[in-house]
């Protein structure tokens, strides 16, 4: 062979390779990979999320601007370590085009330069800490921010007579920004935190600080616990007889999560909370929804974390529509950036220039409903945006 030949033959082979690398791209599938806490203590968050990404998937089928969606889901049991570890694998080996869950704070951020360095979207649908969406410019969240929650809870107990509160939160990121972002709204509209508790995230007892609390005879105490950890801490609550003397809880809707809220028992009725779901929301898409989660997952009733699952996919599916089906990373979240549209939980979008979520907040009491508990809203503040990045601005 010589060298014009050598060339020419290269030529052919790089053209025809390049061919079928196109129709490879168009005919392969679409993969995501949910990174959740299928199994220990934020199991519930697990559960909870995937019920929704398959509900969502035979109401919209699996086939978006002509590609298959795959999804693969992966257990890290909330654990940072193993959720890096897992996304190295989805990236380098599943070669993925999106990861997305993230059951915690701190397994959300683990994956954060991951996902920067693959210049794939990381989409947030469960963790709620601030600072998540500043830690990649491909992370888009779909979940919540507890300042968000806490915000309108702290606007709602200035002005309902509420004056004195023990604020008693998990002892990491998102309890941190519960606790802060309460104290300073409250403290703004004339109350007082007489005592700040934090308590462990893994396994608390939450008695002994319960003690405490009652012991500082607040009017109420603000309460942030995760998701799955909301019935042993109002069983233990009424255990001490917090309620007994006239003690109030409030907080972001985490403690009253659907998930749980049912088995809590009567004492919990008039329990006011403030969040952006309840399996309660008034609305015809809402009522579709929770039917059909119902029926699908044996009674299981879908709760916060299952409506971020749920906009999760939705945001996938309609940004791949605006790329045609394209899975560059850049262009996706461009896509997701500014998007717009009706959830369960009511109107949302995705901030353009935070690339996180806008949303209502919902004021709830718990009442008992056809002879369920549910969390009944009553009073909406609009459109609330994080507030502790608008703060910075
Ligand atoms: C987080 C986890 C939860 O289960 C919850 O209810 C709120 C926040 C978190 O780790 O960010």
């Amino acid at each position: 062979m010589d060298r014009r030949q050598f060339l020419t033959t290269t030529a052919a082979t790089l053209a025809a390779g390049g061919l079928a690398g196109t129709q490879a791209f168009a005919a392969d599938p679409v993969k995501i990979g949910f990174i959740l806490p299928m199994t220990g203590p934020q199991q519930s968050t697990g559960r909870e999320t995937v019920a929704a990404i398959k509900l969502y998937m035979a109401q919209h089928g699996d086939t978006v601007a002509g590609r298959k969606i795959e999804v693969i889901i992966k257990d890290d049991g909330a654990v940072p370590d193993t959720s890096k570890r897992i996304a190295q694998e989805l990236i380098v080996n599943e070669k993925v085009h999106m990861l997305a869950g993230f059951g915690v704070t701190p397994c959300a951020l683990a994956v954060a330069p991951l996902a920067t360095e693959a210049k794939i979207p990381e989409l947030v649908t469960a963790a709620g800490t601030s600072i998540i969406t500043e830690r990649s410019p491909y992370i888009v969240r779909t979940s919540f921010t507890l300042a968000q929650s806490t915000v309108p809870m702290a606007d709602w107990a200035g002005q309902n007579g509420i004056k004195k509160v023990v604020s008693m939160v998990s002892d990491y990121a998102p309890g941190v920004d519960a606790e802060a972002s309460f104290r300073d709204q409250f403290t703004k509209n004339g109350g007082q935190i007489i005592e700040s508790i934090r308590f462990p995230l893994a396994n608390p007892d939450f008695a002994p600080f319960l003690q405490r609390a009652k012991d500082a005879k607040p009017g109420a105490i603000f309460v942030f616990v995760p998701a799955g950890q909301g019935a042993p801490f109002v069983k233990q609550f009424l255990e001490r007889g917090l309620d007994k003397v006239g003690i109030k809880i409030i907080g972001p809707g985490d403690v009253t999560d659907d998930d749980v809220l049912n088995g809590m028992g009567d004492q919990v009725i008039g329990t006011v909370t403030a969040h952006f779901y309840s399996a309660d929301h008034e609305s015809a898409l809402n009522k579709k929804y929770v039917s059909e989660f119902e029926k699908a997952n044996n009674g299981m009733r879908p709760n916060f974390m299952s409506v971020g699952g749920y906009d999760g996919m939705h945001l996938i599916y309609e940004a791949l529509k605006k790329t045609n089906g394209d899975t560059n990373g850049d262009k996706l979240v461009a896509a997701m950036k500014g998007l717009k549209w009706e959830s369960p939980r009511g109107p949302i979008s995705i901030d353009p220039d935070t690339r996180d979520i806008v949303q209502n907040v919902y004021i709830r009491k718990v009442e008992k409903k056809n002879g369920q508990l549910y969390n009944v809203e009553f009073a909406t503040f609009k459109d609330i945006k994080d507030p502790i990045k608008a703060a910075k601005k």
